[in-house]
């Protein structure tokens, strides 16, 4: 990693390419007119590392983004008030990019017939240019990408020129500030929240940064308080501390914890024959096999799912363990941003095992980095025309549908994606 990634990924946690920070350093030094690349590393400023900060984050959102989450969440306000009339209910939404989600969130809510008295929205992103969008309320075509758009009617004015301005009513209450959720100071929110949504932030992490976030995320959710991801970031939460909910397609989740006293409670209240879990889908088990906890993750790591074996078992040497030995060392050597050596392992092992689905995956992985999506979606479909259950490549080719404004075949990669990894965790 050059110390300009390092530089970046310690201020945002993002795991980001070679060629991404050296463009974005490349646009600054024009816009400070600096010529020289390590001058202008050595009089990096606060002001300045915001600025190229603002090049390297992905503020893509729009209204009404996965609507099945929205819909998952007013139910659970709605159970919430239901126990008590008077509360408030109070709810994160961080990133919020543009105030695309919590305004979602505010105008569902408020359509719901909840009383404005009873639900705050704090929302937070890394981004003050985003964070100004959304204090300004103003929206372009872009955000307005569901098919349904009957709300822009209810809740939105024309600002001329075809943008729409947010109306007050759901403006005031929602409240922005800056913010890094790796930093965020837990003294006076420990617990702090009955819902979150930290929706498609962690698929741009490493694994120890995804961890570090996800704990920042469990210390400021209540106990039995509900948090709603991306799809493809739902693995991630399972091997950190949570427990599936069993709401279709809105991806949320509870505190292990939680699950566990409610499994109890039930428990003493039905019969034993008739106990169910309240969830159709569980975490991976502590002891379920290293193929089934890495394939969960849709992350470039030192996947377990390859390990090599230890040094000096007899497995070591068998053609399978060889084959997975390879797959292990490109994803280490990935990890490391070797991107040729990384692809030269993967070439080596397709030489043997010409239909290996991991090794497309895997080279589909290092496309990405190296900034080539066409690429990387065509070693993608390759490998789930291998191995159709590919949980990771359907979720990471819905991920690019999005990208490429195809909401129609990402919704259908997503549900894809939802169903197997039901299925996989039923099993
Ligand atoms: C793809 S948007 C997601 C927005 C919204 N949650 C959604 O799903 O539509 C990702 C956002 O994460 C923000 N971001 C990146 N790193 C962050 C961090 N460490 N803390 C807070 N926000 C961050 C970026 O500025 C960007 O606006």
């Amino acid at each position: 990693m050059t110390p300009a990634q390092s530089m970046l990924r310690a201020a945002t946690g993002l795991n980001l390419s070679k060629s991404v920070v050296e463009r974005a350093i490349k646009n600054r030094m024009e816009q400070t007119e600096v010529a020289d690349h390590d001058a202008y590393l050595q009089q990096m400023t606060p002001e300045e590392l915001t600025a190229l900060v603002e090049l390297v984050v992905v503020p893509e959102s729009w209204f009404y983004r996965d609507p099945q989450a929205f819909q998952a969440m007013t139910e659970f306000v709605r159970t919430r008030l239901a126990a008590d009339s008077g509360r408030l209910v109070r709810i994160l939404s961080i990133p919020c990019a543009g105030g695309e989600e919590p305004y979602t969130m505010a105008m569902v809510l408020t359509d719901a017939g909840i009383a404005p008295g009873n639900f705050m929205i704090d929302a937070f992103d890394i981004s003050p240019t985003c964070v100004a969008r959304a204090k300004s309320g103003i929206y372009g075509r872009n955000a307005f990408r569901a098919q349904d758009l009957s709300f822009r009617d209810l809740h939105f004015t024309s600002a001329g020129d075809g943008d729409y301005r947010v109306n007050d009513a759901i403006r005031k209450q929602v409240r922005f500030k800056q913010g890094n959720l790796l930093e965020f100071d837990l003294s006076t929110r420990t617990g702090h929240y009955d819902v979150i949504f930290c929706r498609n932030l962690l698929i741009y992490f490493d694994k120890p940064t995804t961890r570090a976030a996800i704990a920042k995320l469990e210390a400021l959710l209540m106990d039995d308080g509900q948090l709603f991801a991306g799809y493809a970031e739902v693995p991630s939460f399972c091997q950190h501390g949570f427990s599936p909910l069993s709401y279709s397609q809105a991806f949320g989740l509870r505190k292990e914890a939680a699950a566990a006293a409610h499994k109890q409670a039930t428990d003493k209240i039905a019969p034993p024959r008739a106990a169910r879990p309240t969830r159709t889908v569980t975490s991976p088990p502590a002891s379920a096999p290293n193929t089934l906890r890495a394939r969960a993750t849709p992350t470039l790591s030192p996947a377990a799912r390859a390990a090599p074996a230890t040094p000096g078992t007899p497995a070591a040497s068998s053609a399978p363990a060889a084959a997975a030995n390879l797959l292990a060392e490109a994803r280490r050597l990935a990890d490391l941003g070797d991107v040729k050596a990384a692809e030269a392992k993967c070439r080596d092992h397709l030489a043997q095992h010409a239909e290996s689905a991991e090794a497309y995956f895997i080279l589909g992985l290092l496309n990405e980095l190296s900034n080539k999506p066409q690429m990387a979606s065509e070693y993608w479909k390759r490998c789930i025309y291998l191995q159709p259950d590919h949980y990771e490549a359907l979720c990471h080719l819905a991920l690019l549908a999005e990208a490429n404004n195809d909401a129609a075949g990402a919704a259908a990669l997503k549900a894809r994606a939802a169903r197997i990894f039901k299925r996989q965790q039923a099993s």
